[in-house]
C-alpha cells in the first residue's frame, strides 16, 4: 500500500492560541476563578428566544441566501445607518457566522497569496491565522502602553509597501479594552484612502464603550475602501448562536455573499430569525449589559488600585491587560503558575502578540464577587512572585 500523502502544511501550521491549553488545564482543577473566557456571562434575553423559535416552529427551517435574509439585511442597514447617521444601503451588507464570518470573508474577498496585511499587536490571534490560511503575510503594527495601546499612524505608513493590500483595526479592543478616538481613526481612513488599501475594522465591541464614544471607520466616507464587521454575540449576549454581519465596500458585497456558498453556505437561518428579534426588541437590553460590565469594570479598577499592574483603565470591550513583569517570567508562566497556585486562570499575553509578554488578559465577564475574588487572588499571586524574586536576589 502506497505512503499516505502529506495533508495539508498550511492547515497543520496554522498559528493557535494558547489560551486553549490554559482552558483545558482549568478544567482538569476545582474552584477555579475563569477570568480566560471572552464572552458575556448573561444568557441571551428571553424575547430574542422566542422569536426565533416561534420562527421556527412556523418552517424556518430551510437555507437562507448566500448574503443573509432580505429583512435581517435590511434591520442592520437601518441600525448602521442610524448610527452612522448615513445612509447604509441593505445591499452592501452580508450576514455571516459570527463576526468572524464577517472577518473571514473580508479578507478572503481581498487578500491574494503573497500580500502583506497590517494587523495590531496587540491583536485577537484569529487575525493572524486567517491571514495564514490565505497564503498572505500579517506584519504587526505596535500598540504599546506608552500610547495607551493605540497605534501611531506614522507608523502605518512606514509598514506600507507595495504589497501590502489591507490594514486590519479593532476597537474597542480585544485584549486591550482601548478605545480609538475621532482623530485616529479619521486618520486611518484617509491614509488607506490615500494608498488604495482596504480597511478591515472589527467592531463587535461597538456597544460596550464606558468612557468616551465609539467612533466607527464608516464614518469618514471611504465606502470603496471599507469594511466594518460586527454583529450579535457581544451586544445581545448571542455567542453561540454564531451571527455577524458585513458593511461592505458596494463593488464587494457580491464576492463577500458569494465566499459564504463554499465555507458556511448562509449564517444559520433560526439564528437570523434571532437577529432579527434582536434588532426590533427594546434595545434597553444593550444599555443594561453595558452598564454591568462597566460596574465591573470598575470593580477590576478598585482590586488593583494602589498597584502598578493595570497600565491603562480600559475604555470598552470587557478585558484589561494586568503588568505581570515584576514577577520575572513569561506571560504563559504567569497564566500556568496562577491557575496552579493561586486558583485563578487568565490568557497569557504573548497569545496576541509578540509585544504582548508583559501582560496576562482578565475579561470581567463574571458576577461581581466571583470577579473581585478572582482580582485579588491574581493580584496577590503577583506580589508574593514580585516579593521571592526580590528575595532570591538579595
Ligand atoms: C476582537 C474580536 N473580533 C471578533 C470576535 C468574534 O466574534 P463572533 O463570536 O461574533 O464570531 C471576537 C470574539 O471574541 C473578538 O474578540
Amino acid at each position: 500500500m502506497a505512503n499516505l500523502r502529506e495533508p495539508s502544511r498550511r492547515a497543520g501550521s496554522m498559528p493557535r492560541s494558547a489560551i486553549r491549553e490554559i482552558m483545558s488545564l482549568a478544567a482538569t482543577m476545582p474552584d477555579v476563578i475563569h477570568l480566560e473566557v471572552g464572552e458575556p456571562d448573561a444568557a441571551t434575553p428571553v424575547p430574542i428566544i422566542e422569536r426565533a423559535f416561534g420562527a421556527v416552529r412556523a418552517g424556518a427551517t430551510k437555507y437562507a441566501p448566500n448574503a443573509g435574509l432580505k429583512t435581517l439585511r435590511e434591520l442592520v442597514a437601518k441600525r448602521c445607518s442610524s448610527r452612522l447617521k448615513q445612509g447604509i444601503a441593505a445591499d452592501r451588507i452580508v450576514i455571516t457566522t459570527g463576526a468572524i464570518g464577517g472577518l473571514f470573508s473580508s479578507m478572503f474577498a481581498v487578500l491574494d497569496a503573497g500580500d502583506e496585511v497590517l494587523i495590531p499587536d496587540p491583536g485577537w490571534p484569529n487575525y493572524e491565522a486567517i491571514c495564514h490560511l490565505a497564503g498572505a503575510t500579517p506584519i504587526r503594527y505596535a500598540m504599546p502602553e506608552s500610547r495607551g495601546f493605540l497605534p501611531d499612524l506614522a507608523e502605518l505608513r512606514s509598514l506600507i509597501t507595495p504589497k501590502t493590500k489591507a490594514i486590519l483595526i479593532n476597537t474597542p479592543g480585544n485584549p486591550t479594552g482601548a478605545v480609538f478616538p475621532r482623530a485616529l481613526m479619521q486618520g486611518i481612513v484617509e491614509l488607506v484612502r490615500e494608498h488604495g488599501l482596504y480597511l478591515v475594522s472589527d467592531e463587535i465591541y461597538e456597544d460596550i464603550v464606558f468612557d468616551g464614544e465609539h467612533v466607527s471607520a464608516a464614518e469618514f466616507g471611504a465606502d470603496d475602501n471599507v469594511f466594518i464587521v460586527s454583529g450579535f454575540s457581544k451586544s445581545y449576549a448571542m455567542t453561540g448562536w454564531r451571527l455577524g454581519w458585513l458593511v461592505c465596500p458596494p463593488a464587494l458585497a457580491a464576492v463577500a455573499a458569494s465566499l459564504q456558498e463554499p465555507t458556511t453556505s448562509c449564517a444559520s437561518t433560526p439564528s437570523q430569525m434571532a437577529g432579527e428579534g434582536a434588532l426590533l426588541g427594546d434595545q434597553q437590553i444593550v444599555a443594561d449589559f453595558r452598564a454591568t460590565f462597566h460596574r465591573r469594570r470598575d470593580l477590576v479598577v478598585g482590586a488593583l488600585a494602589g498597584t502598578s499592574y493595570l497600565p491603562i483603565i480600559p475604555a470598552g470591550a470587557f478585558y484589561a491587560l494586568v503588568d505581570v513583569s515584576a514577577a520575572g517570567m513569561t506571560s504563559f508562566e504567569v497564566a500556568k503558575a496562577a491557575l496552579v497556585d493561586a486558583s485563578v486562570a487568565v490568557v497569557p499575553g504573548s497569545t496576541f502578540g509578540p509585544g504582548t509578554d508583559r501582560y496576562v488578559r482578565i475579561a470581567y465577564t463574571i458576577e461581581d464577587q466571583r470577579l473581585v475574588e478572582g482580582v485579588r487572588r491574581l493580584r496577590h499571586f503577583l506580589e508574593n512572585r514580585t516579593t521571592m524574586k526580590k528575595v532570591a536576589r538579595a
